[in-house]
């Protein structure tokens, strides 16, 4: 695979002018952040959400990540900013961290799934920023939220460049989706997701999808433990068991039993797409790929949906991906193929 292009491509002010406008009018704009393409909408206007869900093919009830710029007010859209809030945002804002907070009564429901939180997340890619500081220059209140889920279809891999996203949603001309270019995203997978909504309840912070972004990493800026999601916990699509899945069935299958893996899809008379840590030495004319993955954990969430994209380009009969380690620094890697080969079990 080739190394993504660089992000700080040329900023189109009359292009952002324009996407800006589309989301003052209720329309959609797709955008590039760091971590992966977003699907926005104006997060104030409930016509909007229902486009983004109807584009998406998502269910309703889905709450959905309002995207801010840097110097937004939180207090438009949190009816509190906790204390460890504040401090999580000094340290990682901008960058791929999600917040749930309590949710401003003026805020309508519709953006948080019915639910009374918020999901707030400041993204650090230059394109998403100019877009957020030209929506919200032009809103009365001087406050604008890009209600953004990633610009894929429902339970698919999500968009780490503009040609994804255009490829998702072919059926949506530019007068119905703009679509942004901001080059590949560099962190590669959503960001890490905390709960900070029930702090005064005596509940969490809770950890609701890892991402780049470690909770030991937070629990040491928080200088306390972060816990993991609880049934009250708000809901988290992403969180579904089957969801970031490509269209070949994908295996996870440990080192050590890769060749008999392949091995066996082939006996099957079936073709199998490869990616694994190290050359396996196999050659089989039923193998139409062997990718060499990144051994940074990393690198390989940047590069983690483009290859799913290009396994699934091959239509083999089955995609055979190496397990990562079970490590902590591959905990977000793992819990995104965990889902998308969980589509595939039983
Ligand atoms: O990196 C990301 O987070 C990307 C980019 C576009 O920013 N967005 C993204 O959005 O992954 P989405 O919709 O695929 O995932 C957002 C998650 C959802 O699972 C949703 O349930 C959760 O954030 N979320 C958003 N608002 C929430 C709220 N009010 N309460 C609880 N969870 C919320
Ligand atoms: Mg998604």
């Amino acid at each position: 695979m080739t190394s993504p292009e660089s992000p700080a491509s040329v900023l189109d002010e009359g292009r952002i002018a324009q996407a800006a406008q589309r989301l003052l009018a209720g329309g959609l704009v797709a955008f590039p952040t760091e971590t992966v393409y977003g699907l926005g909408g104006d997060a104030e206007n409930p016509q909007a959400i229902e486009r983004i869900y109807a584009a998406k093919g998502r269910p309703s009830n889905h709450p959905v990540i309002v995207h801010v710029a840097p110097e937004a007010d939180l207090l438009h859209w949190a009816s509190s900013v906790p204390e460890a809030a504040q401090r999580l945002i000094d340290h990682f804002w901008p960058g791929p961290l999600t917040l749930i907070l309590p949710r401003a009564e003026h805020i309508p429901a519709a953006v948080a799934g019915g639910q009374d939180t918020i999901g707030l997340r400041c993204p650090s890619h230059p394109v998403a920023q100019a877009l957020l500081r030209a929506f919200a220059a032009l809103k009365p209140s001087g406050q604008g939220g890009v209600a953004a889920p990633s610009a894929n279809k429902f339970g698919q891999v999500s968009p780490t460049r503009a040609a994804h996203v255009r490829a998702e949603f072919p059926e949506l001309g530019d007068d119905t989706l703009i679509i942004l270019e901001g080059g590949a995203s560099q962190v590669g997978i959503e960001s890490t997701i905390i709960d900070l909504s029930r702090l005064e309840q005596g509940v969490g912070p809770v950890l609701l999808r890892p991402g780049h972004i470690t909770a030991e990493q937070i629990a040491a800026v928080l200088g306390g433990p972060v816990g993991l999601p609880d049934a009250a916990a708000p809901r988290v699509s992403g969180s579904l068991k089957a969801h970031y899945a490509p269209r070949t069935p994908l295996r996870l299958v440990p080192g050590d039993a890769l060749t008999a893996a392949v091995q066996q899809a082939l006996q099957a008379g079936g073709s199998v797409a490869l990616a694994v840590f190290q050359p396996t030495g196999l050659t089989h004319p039923g193998i139409v790929a062997e990718h060499q993955c990144a051994a940074d954990p990393n690198t390989f969430a940047r590069d983690l949906y483009h290859l799913l994209r290009m396994l699934d380009a091959f239509r083999a009969g089955q995609i055979i991906m190496q397990a990562p380690p079970d490590t902590p620094a591959w905990r977000a890697v793992c819990d995104r193929l965990g889902r998308a080969a969980a589509a595939f079990e039983g």
